[in-house]
């Protein structure tokens, strides 16, 4: 089940935030992965590689414009990992064309996401499936890793960066939806991607399964504080994403309103239509992480929430960063 030749991973979008957990876990293993971070040619030279450097990786720097020049990056590559952003979608399907040109034996799609039907419940979600879509018509073969929602942007303010995407309790806040410290991924994925059993399959490599009032009460455990129970119905956030698409239809090019969509329409689908657990994902043929790799210990909200609050652990993610500002840019 398990390979035990050195593998040899290549990381698109390393720097990234999921980028960092997946380098970290799969550098902690140096016998079984050698890592080689591929960075745009502009960023090369970012700190974040210089230490990706220092603790065993190799970096490269790669045209997203030439597939023939990206096809002999990945040529050898066991595994070739995409950290991009769904946005990012003309640089994502080169990245797939050149796994395909240079014959890897195991292209991940940036997913790294919430469990939900394929089509038509998200706009972004769909875009994550064209890309499969296009890895199953060349029969690349692939592994699709989901992992519900990072605790780092699941916490009420000011425990998660701004925008704050979860301030606001949906209906009556007990829908069940699963959940993971972000630098649980990186362990998650070294794990899979050495196992031949997620080979052409989807996998749920999630922490622990949660709810909204969950989380408010954890917090205000931690804190000795009330926090503020903004709430919203499911008939207003209905209205809302309508309102939202109409904004996006009129201007596609509108990055805010695109953005407020997608978000509003993931916690639609997190916290009304109930598609992000367990259950859902085994009805939609994932494997689950928990049965896969029952040894793996996930960090529990309780601690992320404790640690956090206790000022023991930088929660704190796309730091330095304008996340609008960055998909501005990218849609240029
Ligand atoms: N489950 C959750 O709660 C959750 C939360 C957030 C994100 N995600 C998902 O995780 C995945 C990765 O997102 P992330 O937030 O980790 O990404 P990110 O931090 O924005 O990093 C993306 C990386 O892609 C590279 N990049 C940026 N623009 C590019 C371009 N035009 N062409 C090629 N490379 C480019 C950059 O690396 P260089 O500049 O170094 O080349 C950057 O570090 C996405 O699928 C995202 O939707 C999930």
């Amino acid at each position: 089940m398990v390979s035990c030749a050195t593998l040899r991973v290549v990381v698109a979008g390393a720097s990234g935030e999921t980028g960092q957990s997946i380098m970290k876990g799969l550098l902690a293993e140096p016998a079984q992965f050698n890592v080689v971070a591929l960075a745009r040619r502009k960023s090369a030279g970012k700190a974040v590689y210089q230490e990706m450097v220092r603790a065993g990786a190799t970096v490269e720097a790669a045209d997203y414009c030439d597939v023939e020049a990206l096809a002999a990056r990945l040529a050898g590559a066991d595994v070739v990992i995409s950290c991009l952003l769904p946005l990012q979608r003309v640089e994502s399907e080169r990245l797939i064309d050149a796994a395909h040109r240079a014959g890897v034996g195991r292209f991940v799609p940036s997913f790294f996401s919430m469990v939900m039907p394929p089509r038509g419940v998200m706009e972004v979600r769909d875009l994550r499936e064209d890309l499969l879509d296009r890895c199953k018509r060349v029969y690349l073969p692939y592994t699709v890793i989901d992992v519900g929602l990072w605790y780092q942007v699941g916490l009420p303010s000011p425990y998660a960066p701004p925008p704050p995407l979860a301030d606001t309790i949906i209906g009556d806040g007990e829908t069940p939806t699963a959940m993971i410290d972000k630098d649980d991924i990186g362990p998650y994925v070294a794990r899979i991607i050495a196992d031949s059993r997620t080979l052409n399959r989807s996998v749920f490599a999630y922490g622990e399964v949660t709810t909204q009032n969950t989380i408010w009460a954890e917090v205000e455990a931690a804190t000795g504080k009330e926090v503020p129970r903004d709430s919203l119905s499911a008939a207003d956030l209905e209205a809302r994403i309508a309102e939202l698409r109409s904004s996006v239809a009129v201007d596609p090019t509108s990055v805010g309103p695109t953005l407020d969509l997608a978000m509003s329409q993931y916690r639609y689908s997190r916290c009304v239509r109930g598609d992000n657990t367990p259950d859902r994902a085994q009805y939609l043929g994932y494997l689950d992480g928990k049965m896969l790799y029952p040894d793996l210990n996930c960090k529990s909200l309780r601690d992320f929430i404790r640690e956090v609050v206790d000022g023991k652990r930088d929660h704190r993610i796309y730091v330095g960063r304008d996340v609008v500002a960055d998909a501005t840019q990218h849609r240029n």
